[in-house]
């Protein structure tokens, strides 16, 4: 099996329903005929979900995520989303180990390796985040650091688990900063993921994986990106917000 190309879109903390409502649809107006095996995710914050899910409903290719998931099933966690919420509002993906949820509210990987088991316990597909923070970058500690989050976050997966994790390197430093990594930068470091993967999954298993590139990528950037052959698509933040670049970087994917 090819590997997917996917494009996924993280909103954030952003839009209210009716911004949110005309989002999607300013998006879908521009839908593109999307290459064969691409997928476009949007990921909109929680109140936007199911209203998102009616919106993407009837068109093949879109699909929806979410930014986070709790690990337990059901309890008295005020605030607080189960992955089984989100699989019954029509969620595919969800984004789990964001650099900013591993900074704003301390997810290491012991407690993200309960959110990927939770998630894919209820069919829901993983996006799992990884990258390191500036200071890393320029000791060369980023291939170490991501190794840690990788085998400390998903490891403990068997292969048929694997199968349903989408990776997406997003070095912290290029996060809304306008400073993306180099195509050298962003092609590296996803060969370096996918032979991690290897070692542990085997070779097909790792060139089956789909690795993402996120920070700062734009539809300026997004097609020489998205030719490297270890990049297979991207996670974007701002630029998902605006129907004309997400549209771009969907463009660029093809
Ligand atoms: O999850 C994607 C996000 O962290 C990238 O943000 O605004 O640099 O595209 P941005």
């Amino acid at each position: 099996m090819s590997r997917k190309k996917i494009v996924a879109g993280n909103w954030k903390m952003n839009l209210n329903l009716f911004e949110g409502k005309q989002l999607v649809a300013d998006v879908l107006q521009k839908s593109l005929s999307l290459a064969e095996g691409t997928e476009v995710v949007i990921a909109p914050p929680f109140t936007q979900l199911e209203l998102a899910a009616t919106q993407l409903k009837d068109t093949p290719g879109y699909l929806l995520g979410a930014q986070n998931c709790h690990q337990e099933a059901s309890g008295a966690y005020t605030g607080e989303v189960s992955a089984a919420m989100l699989k019954s509002v029509g969620v595919t993906y969800v984004i789990l180990g964001h650099s900013e949820r591993r900074q704003y509210f301390g997810e290491d990987e012991t407690l993200l390796a309960k959110k990927v088991n939770a998630a894919l316990a209820n069919d829901l597909k993983v996006i799992f985040c990884v990258g390191e923070p500036l200071e890393v970058r320029d000791a060369n500690g980023q291939n170490e650091l991501v190794h840690q989050q990788i085998v400390g976050g998903l490891f403990h997966l068997d292969l048929a688990q694997f199968k349903n994790v989408v990776i997406a390197y997003e070095p912290v430093w290029a996060i809304g900063t306008g400073r993306t990594a180099s195509t050298e930068q962003a092609q590296e470091m996803h060969a370096y993921i996918r032979s991690v993967i290897a070692d542990k999954y085997g070779a097909e298993t790792a060139e089956d994986t789909s690795i993402l590139y996120g920070g700062s990528c734009k539809p300026s950037n997004a097609a020489e990106l998205f030719a490297c052959p270890d990049v297979d698509g991207g996670l974007i933040g701002g630029a998902s917000l605006v129907a004309a670049d997400f549209a771009g970087i969907i463009e660029a994917s093809k």
